[in-house]
């Protein structure tokens, strides 16, 4: 949540983190601003509610010179998105400015006890209180800059990630991490700072991830020092960004939401690749094979996670129990964390994150880990926080994902969690030879199958240019296709702002049955398998009370097609890989009626990519 880059060297910064808060926006979008320290020794701050291009707008006249500077593109959470709450934000003196990603819990005891002493504050939010302190400390102190921030952050609870610039100090800045993510590009002469690699890729591959508590201290022409909050010195250590430039643009594609639904069949085969192998009939998942004993005596298996993770974790459920047969729990982890949940020390706790810096998932691993548990990741994101803090476990190698909304990591955590439950199952012997083989040649055609799924996108179109103007939907399911209505929903609900339900077929008629009428769209998942003639029941259900029904058929389908008002018909596949391909039409349905109701697709209301608050 927020993004925040900045730029010291000896090109102009201006630009550089213009083009770093427009790759960073997906992280939050209420506001933007920059500071800029110019040769002539201004400091100059332009910030304005509203997009990065709202920015661009306001500052256009003015003088953003300068070869040092910091910006942010903000997610608010204290204080409503204004002008005035939108950062960086200045000390009481207004030498030195800040932008924060993150929460300071106690900032509002601190703000008291700078009242005290005469500051005085022109916004609601936690991060104006933070610059005050540290100035208050670096004047009254005598200390640089560098030892009042470690001084300050001493006092701080809660999250952060920083960068601070001093109009005193001109060749310095100062970047300090806890919880919130921050990663340091090293130039041939200059640095890049910012919340992930995507504003640094295109000026070096040479990157140093902060880890939590410590403290950067950047100067310009000279060698990064790092800090802990003990005022130690600490080595680091360069990594080079695997990242490609053109993974994090839009490649041709009105949308990256768009765009990213489009790269699934090369998502999931990437998630598969070196780790099916049909031929030897091996299934190889690195992060789980020193686990593999753990597994074999497991007694539970609970996955942590938030909404569309949660969802695939909800697919994981089915996978592991039918296949591993190992009692599976699926927590929230919002809530898990706060619920003081019995752990014992052989359960796995599996966390999914496409981001890896969800603050609730990071939260529920520290529980997990502190009770013992072995804690394994599920992660998009390379090096993330999650990655980092876990005992083990897989990348799910689907690319960056920037659309708001998550598609490909979707299908990418359930081709993992699959393989995982396949192996895990072949280890514990709970499988025929067969049924494991056939699965595993199953898995191999998923990438084709989707291939043709996305070929039904014109009659996927025309579907939402008929519900476009709803108001209401309810997606159904039954199994392993009820987490995948789940999914529908929230896809549906968070970019075209249509409220829509996900339930379980068969709960129906246990409460939102009653919804039902003309206008309610039910979008319904009826491929071939155990469940389908329950199903069928359900529609029946629906079209009784004149509810339309537009249905996910397997191919060659009779029954419901002749049921349903509309049926989309995707290739058959295994009834436990359904989801892999079900969830297409309705990521493509719910991108199509945001286009058409004018929403911002990629941008929702409200939302950000990366929730790094709790
Ligand atoms: C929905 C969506 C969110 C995320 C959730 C967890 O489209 O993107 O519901 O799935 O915020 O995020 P990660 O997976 O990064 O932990």
């Amino acid at each position: 949540m927020c993004g925040i880059v900045a730029y010291i060297g000896k090109r102009e910064a201006y630009p550089i983190l213009i083009k770093g808060l427009q790759r960073l926006e997906y992280r939050g979008y209420d506001s933007a601003g920059v500071a800029m320290l110019n040769a002539k020794g201004d400091l100059n701050v332009y910030k304005r509610k509203g997009k990065v291009t709202d920015l661009i707008e306001f500052a256009k006249d003015e003088d953003k010179s300068g070869n040092i500077g910091i910006g942010h593109t903000r997610w608010a959470t204290h204080g409503e998105p204004n002008d005035v709450n939108s950062h960086p934000h200045y000390s009481q003196s207004k030498n030195i400015v800040m932008i924060h990603n993150g929460i300071i819990e106690n900032y509002a005891s601190i703000k008291e006890g700078l009242k005290k002493r005469g500051h005085t504050f022109l916004s609601q939010t936690d991060t104006e209180v933070l610059v005050h302190l540290i100035e208050q400390i670096k004047e009254h102190e005598g200390m640089k800059l560098g030892h009042a921030v470690i001084a300050a952050l001493n006092q701080v609870i809660g999250a952060y990630s920083i960068v601070v610039m001093d109009k005193n100090d001109p060749d310095t800045l100062i970047a300090a991490k806890k919880g919130s993510p921050m990663v340091i590009g090293i130039g041939a002469d200059d640095f890049f700072i910012a919340s992930d690699a995507s504003p640094i890729i295109e000026y070096t591959k040479n990157v140093v991830y902060l880890e939590d508590e410590q403290v950067a201290i950047i100067r310009r022409g000279k060698e990064l020092k790092i800090r802990n909050l003990k005022d130690k010195e600490v080595t680091h250590y360069v990594q080079e960004l695997t990242l490609e430039l053109e993974s994090i643009e839009k490649g041709g594609y009105d949308h990256f939401m768009l765009k990213e639904i489009y790269e699934q069949p090369k998502s999931v085969r990437d998630s598969m690749r070196g780790r099916l192998n049909t031929t030897s009939g091996l299934i190889t998942v690195g992060g789980i094979v020193d686990h593999e004993k753990k597994f074999e005596k497991a007694k539970r298996i609970i996955f942590v996670a938030c909404g569309t993770s949660w969802h695939a974790g909800l697919v994981g459920e089915y996978l592991f129990e039918e296949l591993a047969r190992i009692p599976v729990e699926v927590e929230y982890a919002s809530e898990f964390r706060y619920r003081n949940p019995i752990i014992y020390q052989d359960d796995i706790v599996i966390a999914i994150s496409q981001s890896g810096e969800t603050a609730d998932t990071l939260a529920a691993i520290e529980l997990a880990k502190s009770k013992g548990a072995t804690v394994l990741g599920v992660c998009n994101v390379v090096g993330s926080s999650i990655a980092r803090a876990t005992h083990g476990g897989s990348y799910t190698h689907a690319g960056p994902e920037i659309g708001v909304a998550s598609t490909k990591a979707f299908t990418a955590q359930v081709t993992v969690l699959t393989l995982m439950a396949l192996h895990i199952a072949k280890v514990r012997g709970t499988l025929t030879e067969s049924r494991y083989h056939q699965l595993l040649y199953e898995m191999e055609t998923i990438p084709s199958k989707i291939e043709e799924v996305l070929k039904l996108n014109d009659q996927i179109k025309e579907i939402a240019y008929a519900h476009k103007d709803t108001n209401n939907a309810l997606y159904l399911g039954r199994g392993v296709s009820f987490p995948v209505a789940l999914e529908g929903a929230l896809k549906l609900k968070e970019i075209s702002y249509i409220h829509a339900e996900g339930y379980p077929a068969a709960e129906m008629k246990h409460g939102p049955i009653a919804l039902i009428d003309e206008a309610m769209p039910v979008f319904v998942i009826a491929t071939k398998g155990a469940n389908y003639e329950k199903v069928v029941s359900n529609i029946q259900e629906v079209k009784a009370r004149k509810g339309k029904i537009i249905a996910v058929v397997t191919a060659g389908d009779k029954e419901v097609k002749e049921m349903a008002d509309i049926s989309i018909e995707i290739p058959e596949t295994d009834e436990l890989l359904v989801p892999l391909i079900s969830v297409i039409p309705w990521q493509l349905l719910s991108y199509h009626s945001a286009v058409m109701r004018g929403c911002n697709v990629d941008q929702p209301r409200n939302l950000a990519k990366s929730v790094t608050v709790e």
